[in-house]
């Protein structure tokens, strides 16, 4: 494992979306050295807290088409680091690129949001309309974009996220995760290159957690587009490419899942709150019973195991009579 951000190569998935973008030979986002401190505030109390950097020398580089996730326990500095990410925070040192373009760059900074588009835990301080579709709609309209390609593009992009039966219907209608679901239209209707996403799942229920991260996955490999993540849960962390942990403002482990899971200790240490069923599986493979590190949901196990007892039984390896 990586102790230190790597550089990562991945190949976007295929898309025949109509996503304008940049230059291929540049990372999407590039972080060089970026530190990030709120201002201090009036209080006493709050100025000597605040003169720790939230992030401090971040360097990092995120491809096309990855899909990242972001972990760390309360306070590490995840939310900074994904508000950093499309110009809603400028470093105060270091600089952080898009496709090339320098944040801190007044006129780089409106391409740049079209190019990286957020969602946060609570859907509704995104929602603006009282129509599902004018809701979408909105970011289009804005830019002075003609009735017809809107409503081309509403339609795609409320398809993409499962929602195009409710077009007609206003918000507060809609569950959570429907809502939530929404915000993702109304950035994807934008055709943006990269969602960054803070704790997309922070307000829904197991079932609608599980949609929603099965839904950024499914706008990465299918439209390549690159998804980063923010969460506290190494279960919606096992499903990226990569990992990135971060911990008091830096980034001290970089690696893809299996790499990370292979050290439930660190993890702990780190303040994570490692899943009983990697608990388990961490028992398991002490008695030679092969379940992969990455398998931490309850149907993730299962699934594993019922893998190596069909392996066990074809094969007969040493340790069969341990599944059984
Ligand atoms: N508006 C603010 N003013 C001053 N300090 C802040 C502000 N927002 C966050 N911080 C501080 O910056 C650090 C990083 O906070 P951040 O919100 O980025 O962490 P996080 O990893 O997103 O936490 P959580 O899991 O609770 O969402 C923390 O020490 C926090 O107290
Ligand atoms: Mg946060």
């Amino acid at each position: 494992m990586e102790h230190l951000p790597e550089q990562h190569t991945h190949q976007a998935g295929a898309s025949n979306h109509t996503r304008s973008r940049v230059a291929a030979s540049l990372p999407l986002i590039a972080l060089e050295d970026v530190t990030f401190r709120y201002p201090a505030v009036a209080s006493r109390h709050e100025r000597t807290a605040s003169q720790r950097p939230a992030l401090e020398k971040i360097n990092v580089t995120f491809q096309r088409g990855e899909y990242i996730a972001l972990l760390g326990h309360n306070g590490s500095g995840k939310s900074t680091l994904a508000r950093l990410l499309n110009g809603l925070y400028l470093p105060t040192a270091g600089r952080l690129l898009v496709g090339g373009l320098d944040t801190r760059h007044p006129v780089a900074r409106r391409r740049i949001r079209e190019l990286v588009g957020m969602i946060f835990s609570d859907p509704d301080n995104q929602i603006i309309a009282t129509l599902v579709e004018d809701d979408v709609a909105w970011g289009l309209a804005a830019r002075g974009w003609p009735l017809a390609r809107i409503r081309e593009r509403v339609t795609e992009a409320l398809t993409a996220v499962g929602m195009e039966q409710m077009r007609g219907r206003p918000p507060y209608e809609l569950s959570g995760g429907q809502r939530q679901r929404l915000a993702i239209a109304g950035v994807l209707a934008l055709a943006p290159d990269c969602i960054v996403a803070d704790e997309p799942t922070a307000l829904l229920d197991p079932q609608a957690r599980g949609e929603m991260v099965a839904l950024l996955q499914q706008l990465c490999q299918r439209q390549g587009i690159t998804i980063i993540h923010t969460t506290h849960l190494l279960e919606e962390a096992a499903l990226a490419d990569r990992i990135l942990i971060l911990d008091a403002g830096q980034i001290v482990l970089s690696g893809t899942p299996t790499e990370i899971f292979s050290d439930l200790e660190r993890l702990q240490a780190l303040r994570l709150v490692v899943p009983q069923m990697a608990l388990l599986g961490e028992r398991l493979r002490a008695l030679g019973i092969p379940v992969p590190v990455n398998a931490l949901t309850p149907e993730s196990l299962i699934a594993a195991l019922e893998q190596a007892r069909g392996a066990a039984s074809q094969q007969e390896p040493p340790g069969r009579e341990a599944l059984q």
